[in-house]
């Protein structure tokens, strides 16, 4: 189609006509010929109170009052420095400090080039590649990309990208034992002892890796790895953009490990998916090798949009919601409710289905048993978008039992179909 607004991952040449939403309330969108959709997957995970919270808007409202924005550079302000100090008290120990970007791939980048850069400034030389997961998805800027397993999103790139080191995530989802896990933490290990002296860090997804297919792993890992980073003197990341918030169940998914990273990423989420947002969170180690009197050791990093005021509000506000009106019952609620539905969903095209926090994904057997759905969702007053093989909800918190139970009755109805 020839259109003037270029849409992401799409092939434009059959992009016909999307559904318009022109408003939007809690967990319902209204489109433009009067449908309403439960929003099964939050906006890409982001909007985790619903749409148009009043508490949200307010908050807003009252910072436009003040100022939307002002540049970071030579300048500082209310809301930065209130939600830098909620973040460090919120998120685990260590991680005292807080680099503000405008989008998850952006907190990625500066969260990479704070672990280079944290070796450089030591004179640690040599220590410049990256590990992480296969199947992971770190966003789709160039750096994330290279980091991020090869997929469809950077395939038409991997003649430039120069790929680091890539390990298989542990088998035996999150309950899995010490010996399940063993092979993996072995495989890392093996990598750590052999290629230290080129490594600066390990990134990760903490216990489920989203966009890369919803593959759910144990907090062991984490912890084996917390142990091996600290021993070959490799940082450890953890991208939370996704898992943040909530959405596993914990306030952060490396609580499930009871472990703290050098490095976190924090995104989606951060501000209740009202603007563009993302936190890169440092340990003082990590921010104590950029000081100096030296400008060479400061981070050269600055977006325009960082700690912009409005986000940084709503942002302090949708924290204020998580933590005074019992987020993480909810979405207790909501995992209960999926598992519970889930086990009566039974098709043999499905061949695994993972559930954890607010999230449950049904993995099946070939892309194609997928295609028509999201449209066939729509005709039943749900929004949800598969991605490959997956078909998955990650709804707002706020979402009632009868919602969830409606979102999982299309998949359900979808299977049914099927057969
Ligand atoms: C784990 C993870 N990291 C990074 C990103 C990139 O975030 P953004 O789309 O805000 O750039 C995503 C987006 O889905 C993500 O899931």
């Amino acid at each position: 189609m020839n259109s003037t607004l270029w849409y992401p991952y799409a092939q434009m040449k059959h992009v016909k006509h999307l559904p318009k939403m022109v408003k939007a309330n809690g967990v319902m969108m209204q489109l433009e010929d009067g449908a309403q959709l439960i929003d099964g997957i939050s906006s890409w995970w982001a909007v985790i109170h619903g749409y148009n919270h009043p508490a949200l808007n307010a908050a807003l409202t009252q910072q436009l009052q003040q100022f939307a924005h002002v540049m970071l550079g030579g300048l500082t302000h209310q809301p930065a420095l209130d939600l830098a100090a909620t973040l460090v008290r919120i998120t685990p120990e260590g991680l005292n400090h807080v680099f503000f970007s405008d989008s998850g791939s952006i907190g990625v980048e500066v969260a990479l080039k704070m672990a280079i850069q944290y070796f450089t400034n030591l004179g640690i030389t040599g220590k410049t590649k990256i590990v992480s997961l296969r199947n992971g998805y770190h966003g789709d800027t160039f750096k994330a990309m290279e980091i991020s397993d090869d997929s469809d999103f950077s395939k038409a790139f991997s003649s430039v990208l120069h790929r680091g080191f890539f390990l298989d995530i542990p088998a035996g989802g999150f309950e899995a034992t010490e010996a399940t896990i063993q092979p993996a933490v072995k495989q890392l290990e093996d990598l750590l002892a052999a290629h230290h002296k080129e490594i600066a860090a390990f990134i990760v997804e903490p216990i489920v890796q989203c966009a890369g297919g919803f593959h759910i792993y144990s907090p062991r890992y984490l912890k084996a790895a917390r142990e091996l980073c600290s021993k070959y003197r490799v940082l450890l990341i953890f991208d939370e953009v996704a898992t943040g918030f909530g959405r596993t169940g914990k306030l952060f998914a490396a609580e499930h490990a009871g472990v703290s990273p050098d490095i976190m990423v924090l995104g989606k989420g951060l501000t209740g998916g009202y603007l563009g947002h993302a936190a890169t969170l440092a340990s003082t180690e990590v921010y104590n090798s950029f000081l100096g009197d030296d400008r060479d050791k400061a981070l050269m990093h600055g977006p325009t949009f960082m700690a912009n005021a409005l986000a940084c509000a709503v942002a302090l506000e949708s924290i204020r919601l998580i933590e005074e009106e019992n987020y993480l019952e909810k979405i207790a609620r909501i995992e209960a409710i999926i598992r519970r539905e889930f086990a009566t969903l039974n098709f043999p095209g499905i061949v695994h289905k993972r559930t954890i926090g607010a999230i449950g994904a049904l993995e099946f057997k070939e892309v194609s048993m997928l295609a028509g759905f999201n449209t066939f969702a729509k005709t039943e007053g749900v929004w949800l978008r598969p991605i490959g093989n997956i078909l998955y909800l990650m709804p707002p918190y706020i979402t009632e039992e009868q919602e969830v139970v409606a979102i999982i009755d299309v998949m359900r109805k979808w299977c049914q179909q099927m057969r």
